[in-house]
């Protein structure tokens, strides 16, 4: 008799976004003439740029000439692209990385999600709140997370709160995990760490033995001066810490799907006996007996976002976002709403009206607005009482969710 993995019937009924998109399909079914405005998953709408378009073209003519054809690539990545990488996200700011420290995959999402593949079952996961689903919900499918309590948090998950209270800033836990999990710019609070904030949790993971799962997949939306693109740029973190990195949202690769981690070779877990073991062995082993590569088609569209053309491009698409998040969340406040994040992040973080939850006001939104956006408890329980928007969208329409958003009606 087929036996199941148990842990998936803990999960939730869908995954998060999966969830409302349900909701907003039955909506649209029965408002037809609705025209509604996307806010909810952190989707891109700009094209990709020209530079990657061109670059993948020509890539497709490689594939149909015997003499530049590619077949099954390097598992780890094209060193035409891992040596970009090593180069413009990390020489440039001073940080040494090398192409063997690199693994290109098909996204953040997935190597978030894989990475529990190296980490033993017993390992103690700590995690911000609210936070990525992805990072949860792995861990449940993979036994690590515990029972659902009644407070809404898995039993065996250490959650950090990020509030209004602690200014989103998330204390160092009171029992020491093993492995944590930080995304900075934050997803979905839009908030960030400075320099010395995240050195705090560097300085505590060395001193525990505990690995950092540092998610910087929006770094490229960093705007001041004194917010860290990299884990790797505090000291000591490349030993003991793990960063991905995505051209989704920095290169409009959500559909594309292109992305990458870094496992340092000095970077060590701990086998039963207390003794080193190198991460970075050990996920090159799980890449190449789980995975073929990203494509080669793939591989040069990323590379061309490191041209001089491509660096412009991205930018320009990168400031278009921007500027979107600025209109929101100045709509926002505008209407009498605390609003947070959408500085250095694509992602503005709403504090609910009094009296209503995150999914009434999801519900209110969607019914008087048009709009769609993220109940925030869908992060986690601190996500309670708040909900988030996304710059994702194009300018038109950020500019008509504000002008709707004023007709709210509600006294705030
Ligand atoms: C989000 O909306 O949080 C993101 O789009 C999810 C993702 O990148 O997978």
């Amino acid at each position: 008799m087929i036996k199941v993995n148990e842990n998936f019937s803990k999960l939730q009924e869908s995954y998060l976004f999966s969830e409302i998109a349900k909701k907003v399909k039955q909506y649209e079914t029965e408002h037809p003439d609705a025209n509604v405005i996307r806010m909810g998953i952190g989707d891109v709408t700009r094209p990709i740029c020209e530079a990657s378009i061109k670059a993948m073209h020509s890539a497709v003519d490689d594939m149909g000439d015997s003499a530049t054809f590619h077949g099954y690539g390097p598992e780890q990545g094209y060193r035409f692209l891992t040596e970009c990488i090593s180069r413009f996200d990390y020489a440039e700011r001073g940080i040494q990385i090398s192409s063997d420290e690199i693994f290109v995959s098909d996204g953040a999402k997935s190597d978030t999600g894989n990475i529990g593949d190296i980490l033993s079952i017993n390992n103690k996961v700590a995690v911000t709140d609210p936070v990525y689903p992805v990072y949860v919900d792995t861990n449940v499918m993979a036994g690590r997370a515990g029972e659902m309590t009644y407070e809404g948090k898995w039993s065996n998950i250490i959650y950090m709160p990020c509030t209004i209270e602690n200014n989103f800033i998330p204390e160092l836990p009171t029992s020491i995990p093993d492995v944590i999990y930080l995304c900075y710019p934050n997803n979905p609070t839009g908030t960030t760490l400075t320099k010395s904030q995240l050195k705090k949790w560097v300085d505590y993971a060395l001193a525990n033995k505990a690995l950092i799962l540092f998610d910087s997949a929006y770094e490229a939306y960093i705007q001041e001066d004194d917010v860290p693109h990299s884990i790797y740029e505090i000291e000591g973190a490349k030993k003991c810490a793990i960063e991905f990195r995505s051209f989704s949202k920095t290169a409009g690769f959500t559909g594309l799907r292109c992305g990458y981690t870094i496992v340092p070779k000095e970077l060590t877990g701990y086998n039963e006996n207390g003794e080193p073991v190198m991460l970075n062995k050990l996920w090159n082993r799980r890449q190449c007996t789980k995975f073929n590569g990203a494509s080669y088609i793939t591989q040069r569209a990323a590379e061309a976002t490191y041209t001089d053309m491509g660096r412009k491009q991205i930018k320009e698409t990168i400031s278009y976002y921007m500027r979107n998040a600025k209109i929101l969340r100045d709509g926002v406040e505008a209407i009498g709403l605390k609003a947070f994040g959408g500085i250095n992040a694509p992602y503005v973080w709403v504090k609910t009206p009094e009296g209503l939850n995150s999914w009434e006001f999801f519900n209110k939104l969607l019914n008087e607005c048009n709009i769609v956006g993220t109940p925030g408890v869908g992060f986690g329980p601190s996500g309670e009482g708040y909900f988030r928007l996304t710059a994702f969208g194009s300018y038109e329409n950020t500019c008509e969710a504000v002008e709707r958003m004023k007709k709210l009606n509600h006294k705030y």
